[in-house]
């Protein structure tokens, strides 16, 4: 369990527009690179003032120790990512973080697969350059609706992974969706990964675990809930996770517990997640 979790402030560096409603925001916060991993999250108040008064989740996208500086990617979706998209360069973000788990990126696996459903992209950027820097082959497997809303492949492909696009119009490479192409990856065999990470909307998640299921990697998946306080207090974010055996974490009940998503996650193994809710 992750404690530490420090209140920020971080200067926007720069904000770019990828693609429509989808933002990169550079920030400078070395306190918070110094200790983050991929998988975990920053906690914003979007807003200079109190409105909205909870603060949003958002994975650490890129983390770049040295200059001390860590990305966010985010998309516009309700009133508290439209404020984010509005802050300027130079204006200061109050944040909390890192925050959460993190992926588990086992020292001795050799390759590695990331399966990122639309903006599920946005905390895999992080861990494969983590990967690549470890010396494992990274593959990456990202999806969007069509062509012009493909998000990162470039930057994927620049930190040495290499990448593998699929759209649900088949307006660049193959039709289908991010299940389609982890189906068609897995069954080729030629790259199977010792360890697999996934991150997108839930009912991908499961499609994600079901697909897997009788494969001998590491299944590791981020989830996202709707969060309160982002540190373990307000028990707003709970999910349930199924209970194992102590001695043998692959044999898991039916039982299950309510896990807090925001400390005990996101980052949770695919087997262990009950999804049915
Ligand atoms: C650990 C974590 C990491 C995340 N990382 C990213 C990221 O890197 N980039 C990114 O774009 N988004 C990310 N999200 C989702 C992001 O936090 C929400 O989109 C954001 O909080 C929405 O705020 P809003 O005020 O704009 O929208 P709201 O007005 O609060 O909601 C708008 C719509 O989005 C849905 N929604 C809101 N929050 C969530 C959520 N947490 N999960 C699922 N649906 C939600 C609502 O149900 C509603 O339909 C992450 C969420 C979590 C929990
Ligand atoms: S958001 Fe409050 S306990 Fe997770």
């Amino acid at each position: 369990m992750n404690l530490i979790h420090t209140k920020l402030k971080a200067k926007i560096i720069s904000k770019q527009e990828l693609v429509p409603h989808i933002f990169l925001l550079k920030l400078k916060a070395p306190l918070l690179t110094q200790s983050a991993i991929p998988g975990q999250f920053i906690h914003i108040q979007c807003s200079e003032n109190n409105y909205p008064l909870l603060r949003r989740p958002f994975s650490l996208h890129r983390i770049d120790k040295k200059k001390g500086e860590a990305y966010i990617l985010f998309q516009v979706v309700g009133e508290g990512t439209k404020i984010l998209s509005q802050r300027k360069e130079e204006e200061y973000l109050d944040i909390l973080g890192p925050l959460g788990n993190g992926f588990n990126l086992n020292l001795e696996s050799k390759s590695i697969m990331l399966v990122g459903g639309g903006m599920g992209v946005a905390p895999l950027l992080a861990l494969a350059e983590e990967g690549v820097k470890m010396g494992k082959k990274v593959k990456v497997l990202i999806s969007a609706l069509t062509k012009n809303l493909i998000i990162r492949e470039e930057a994927f492909k620049k930190c040495g992974a290499e990448v593998e696009v699929i759209t649900e119009d088949g307006s660049y490479s193959d039709q289908g969706l991010i299940t389609d192409l982890l189906k068609k990856n897995l069954q080729k065999k030629d790259y199977l990964p010792e360890q697999l990470f996934a991150c997108g909307p839930k009912a991908m998640l499961k499609e994600v675990v079901k697909i897997c299921t009788g494969f001998p990697f590491d299944l590791q998946v981020s989830l996202e809930e709707r969060m309160g306080c982002g540190i373990g207090a307000c028990l707003g974010c709970v999910c349930k996770i199924k209970v194992a055996e102590k001695k043998d974490r692959k044999n898991f009940q039916n039982d299950y517990v309510y896990k807090r998503v925001c400390i005990d996650g996101p980052i949770f193994k695919g087997e262990e997640v009950v999804w049915d809710d």
